[in-house]
């Protein structure tokens, strides 16, 4: 048993070893010795469930990139908290520079972040936050979700507020900060008003998912569903399928906002298949390197940086969509 942990232990530092984008001179740059300024980093991204991901992972990759100056070691850990603890503990193995985390789940990280700290590895957090002590990691740059869910909640209470208007949500993996404080937002918002909540279950942030669910509460609830929340647009987009397949015309027979404002969101909200949708930036890569490169040169940074969002109903998605970039 022992010694299987082991060998899936090593088999997954092979596997980020792997992955490793231009390994400068083979070890960690600024404290490898020499001459060499580069900045190794080690990038524990949570998988690639999300069009927002693939915006996120591609503008993390652009800014870490060698000709800024770094060593970028990603890992996706397919949304499994277990896999995403394991590459931070491989990442502090490696003595990086600094670790930047994207956090699946919000608890869990108090001993792999002790750790980090005991090697005097700095971790940055970027898009969703942790509940250990803030004295476990040197910043986090990121978005306000619950005011994300807030944003969408006031959209449902004043368009559906004085009637009576059955909702069902789509959420976030469980456990996540953008699907906690998501909900909490959205809410308290709602509160008071004629909106009824038949339903509420995870989709994970996928697609699929959101298409299964979905097609779950139109077996159960048929027609009776006139609102859907969707925590990203994925889940959404997903949810459409169920929607027509059912027969029902999304954006008119059952009303959808979601979160995020990827391109293929944007492109059925100027279609009329949603309703609304508060962005979610996922283009956090310069800030985060900006932070990284202070953290590790002794300067003072933030705690927190909050990257702001905006929302867009359907005329101002068909204004936004022509030069959206992502
Ligand atoms: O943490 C941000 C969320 O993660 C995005 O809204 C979702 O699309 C992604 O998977």
């Amino acid at each position: 048993m022992k010694a299987k942990k082991i060998l899936a232990g090593l088999a997954l530092v092979g596997a980020i070893a792997l992955t490793t984008a231009g390994c400068a001179g083979g070890g960690s740059g600024a404290g490898g010795g020499g001459n060499d300024k580069v900045i190794t980093v080690g990038f524990a991204q949570t998988g690639s469930e999300s069009g927002w991901r693939s915006a996120n992972t591609e503008s993390m990759k652009e800014a870490f990139s060698e000709a800024n100056g770094f060593n970028l070691i990603f890992n996706a850990a397919d949304n499994k908290p277990e896999a995403q603890i394991a590459a931070v503990r491989s990442f502090i193995n490696q003595g990086v520079d600094a670790i930047v985390l994207a956090p699946i789940v919000t608890d869990g990280w108090d001993d792999v972040l002790k750790e980090a700290k005991d090697a005097n590895i700095p971790v940055i957090l970027e898009d969703r936050t942790v509940s250990a002590s803030e004295d476990l990691y040197a910043s986090w740059v990121g978005l306000d979700f619950k005011k994300e869910g807030e944003t969408a909640g006031t959209w449902v209470a004043d368009n559906f507020g004085k009637t009576p208007t059955n909702l069902v949500v789509l959420e976030g993996t469980t456990g996540s900060s953008a699907a906690t404080d998501r909900a909490t937002g959205f809410d308290d918002a709602i509160k008071g008003t004629d909106v009824k909540l038949l339903d509420s279950q995870t989709g994970n942030f996928t697609r699929a998912e959101g298409k299964t669910v979905m097609e779950g509460f139109l077996q159960k609830y048929g027609s009776q569903i006139n609102l859907l929340f969707a925590h990203n647009d994925d889940m959404g987009l997903g949810a459409l399928d169920a929607i027509k397949a059912a027969g029902l015309k999304p954006g008119t027979d059952i009303k959808i906002v979601t979160i995020d404002a990827v391109k293929d969101g944007m492109t059925a909200l100027a279609d009329g298949e949603f309703n609304y949708i508060v962005e979610c930036n996922p283009l956090l890569g310069d800030k985060v390197a900006e932070v990284v490169k202070k953290v590790v040169a002794g300067e003072s940074v933030d705690k927190s940086y909050i990257v702001e969002d905006q929302a867009f109903d359907q005329e101002q998605a068909k204004a936004a969509l022509p030069d959206r970039k992502y």
